[in-house]
């Protein structure tokens, strides 16, 4: 039996300690969210990301931009966004429409607002070390290793999954903390052998069932970052939750684990990102 890493917890306490902090400035922290074109699951994250931002006491304001907007127009609005002192907090939702190049988009936000921590100054950031702004689901997997006690230092961590957003960044957060890391993928060749030396698993796949109990030491720490719909439409994340669960030591629950973690983070960028610039 594994205690279960409760992120909704966390993120619910983690959103209280915002709204504080936040109720001490003596100005309010600003977010714009960019949402280009209809994708329904950009518009439920969106949604919760405002819900968010106003339990906190963050402004949020929306540009809602339609399907067909020109990259040069979005490239515009971000100008304009930079620019704009009394705001704090830049994010472009992803994906974006065909045809607007994400790099391009990414690049174009200021580092010092880029809450996402996409932009190459930040990620730059990561690897040395010293980012003040942290990609959100990494960062959120950190504070709840943190919180139930699990420190990576000298642990064997294999984080599988190389996306930009997630493993990359995952991987060197892991690092900084003293762990032995792993970085897996699809072209890795034996991907159970390497998984079973695993003393922190972190699964960030997009796949149902992707890690299974043959592929988990017994004792290990399984963290799920996936979040799939099964064919009867319900949420489930990478592991199989039944047949690990039961052989992990800590397993977060899918959905009620990262994605909440994810979801406070952003606040906290939000915060720091703020306060850098206004230097309070
Ligand atoms: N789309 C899926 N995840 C993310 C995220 O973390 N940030 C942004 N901007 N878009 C996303």
């Amino acid at each position: 039996m594994a205690i279960l890493m409760d992120g909704k917890a966390l993120a619910a306490e983690t959103r209280k300690d915002i709204s504080r902090r936040v109720a001490e400035l003596d100005y309010q922290p600003s977010l714009a969210v960019i949402i280009v074109g209809n994708n329904p699951a950009s518009r439920f994250y969106v949604n919760n990301k405002k819900k968010d931002c106003a339990e906190c006491g963050i402004k949020s304001i929306e540009y809602a931009l339609s399907e067909d907007t020109k990259e040069s127009e979005l490239l515009e609005l971000i100008a304009r966004l930079n620019a704009d002192d009394e705001l704090d907090g830049i994010l472009v939702q992803l994906p974006l429409p065909k045809g607007i190049d994400e790099k391009a988009v990414i690049a174009a936000i200021s580092p010092q607002k880029d809450v996402d921590a996409f932009h190459a100054e930040n990620v730059g950031h990561i690897m040395l070390g010293d980012a003040a702004l942290l990609p959100c689901t990494p960062a959120g997997v950190m504070r709840l290793l943190e919180r139930y006690g699990i420190d990576p230092a000298g642990k064997e961590c294999v984080v599988i999954g190389r996306s930009n957003i997630v493993g990359k960044p995952q991987a060197m957060l892991l690092l900084h903390r003293n762990a032995t890391v792993t970085i897996c993928h699809s072209r890795t060749r034996d991907l159970p052998e390497v998984t079973r030396r695993a003393d922190i698993i972190v699964c960030a796949v997009g796949k149902v069932d992707f890690l299974r109990a043959d592929m988990v030491r017994r004792g290990a720490v399984v963290i799920d970052v996936g979040m799939n719909t099964r064919a009867d439409g319900s949420l489930t994340g990478d592991v199989d939750f039944a047949a690990v669960e039961p052989i992990a030591s800590y397993i977060t629950p899918a959905p009620g684990g990262v994605g909440p973690m994810t979801r406070v983070m952003l606040l906290e960028n939000t915060l720091t990102a703020a306060k850098m610039r206004r230097k309070s």
